[in-house]
């Protein structure tokens, strides 16, 4: 299924999910791959490099390229283009997370809300096969999903306004778990938007992944990663929260050859 928000309606994700809003998560990932990523990584004379698999919009990347060499991926052109446009020097690739591969090597690839969108265990494990292809040894891999079945309670209705200069934009969101025995939950967008004289209302669906936080641990350690799980804060209650950090120690890293920058 399209998902408007990162087509047609990719105008609004500025709008409604601003790049300032990233700041914490920006020092929280910082944070985490400097205390982790061995010393030699950190002051070495180079940065370290960090791939972001589903970059979106870039927000959150915006805050973490003063300090990584970057490099991003994501399925939507439209999203590729703000990214672009707020990263402007760092390189950006159209592609799927469960398939791309690019041919170089970084420390760290992340998987920040974009993970959400890996439906079944297969979806999970590509989308981990591609971040350890993409790994040197020693990397690290950071997941960050916005729910686990052990937490996550439903059905909820999440609510904000914002506005830009040309727009006034109202998102409601309804998440639910129709089906408890499967690994998706559902979510219903409703934008309403009041600009240039009009009032619209915009209708968009989401399907999201849902896993127990054993599922994410067990896939990273079938890959050969060194799982540690940390909750954070997460926002509107009970949403993220969640990090896992895999650490691919001395495991053989995919089979990208080419690691010239
Ligand atoms: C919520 S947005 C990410 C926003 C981003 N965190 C930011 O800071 O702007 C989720 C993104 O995941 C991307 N996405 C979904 N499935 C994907 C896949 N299989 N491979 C790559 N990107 C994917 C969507 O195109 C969308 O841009």
């Amino acid at each position: 299924m399209t998902q408007r928000l990162y087509n047609d309606l990719s105008r609004l994700w500025p709008i409604v999910s601003p790049p300032e809003e990233y700041i914490p998560d920006g020092a929280l990932f910082r944070d985490i791959i400097r205390s982790r990523l061995a010393p030699s990584r950190v002051t070495g004379g180079r940065r370290p490099r960090l791939l972001e698999l589903g970059c979106g919009g870039g927000h959150l990347l915006s805050h973490l390229t003063p300090h990584f060499d970057a490099e991003a991926v994501d399925l939507s052109p439209p999203m590729l283009d703000l990214s672009r446009a707020l990263n402007v020097t760092t390189p950006h690739h159209q592609g799927d997370m469960r398939s791309i591969r690019l041919g170089r090597l970084f420390d760290v690839v992340l998987i920040y809300d974009a993970v959400n969108y890996m439906l079944s265990e297969t979806d999970l494990r590509a989308a981990i096969a591609t971040a350890k292809a993409h790994l040197t040894q020693g990397g690290l891999l950071l997941l960050a999903p916005d729910h686990l079945t052990d937490s996550f309670s439903g059905p909820r209705v999440i609510d904000w306004n914002r506005h830009s200069p040309n727009e006034d934009v109202t998102f409601i969101e309804y998440v639910a778990d129709p089906d408890p025995d499967d690994t998706t939950i559902e979510s219903v967008f409703f934008f309403i938007t009041n600009g240039a004289g009009r009032l619209e209302v915009h209708q968009d669906r989401h399907t999201f992944g849902l896993f127990p936080k054993a599922t994410w641990i067990g896939l990273l350690e079938e890959a050969g990663f060194t799982v540690e799980y940390l909750a954070t804060e997460g926002y509107e209650g009970d949403i993220g929260g969640h990090v896992f950090v895999g650490d691919l120690g001395d495991a053989a890293p995919g089979a990208a050859i080419d690691n010239r920058p």
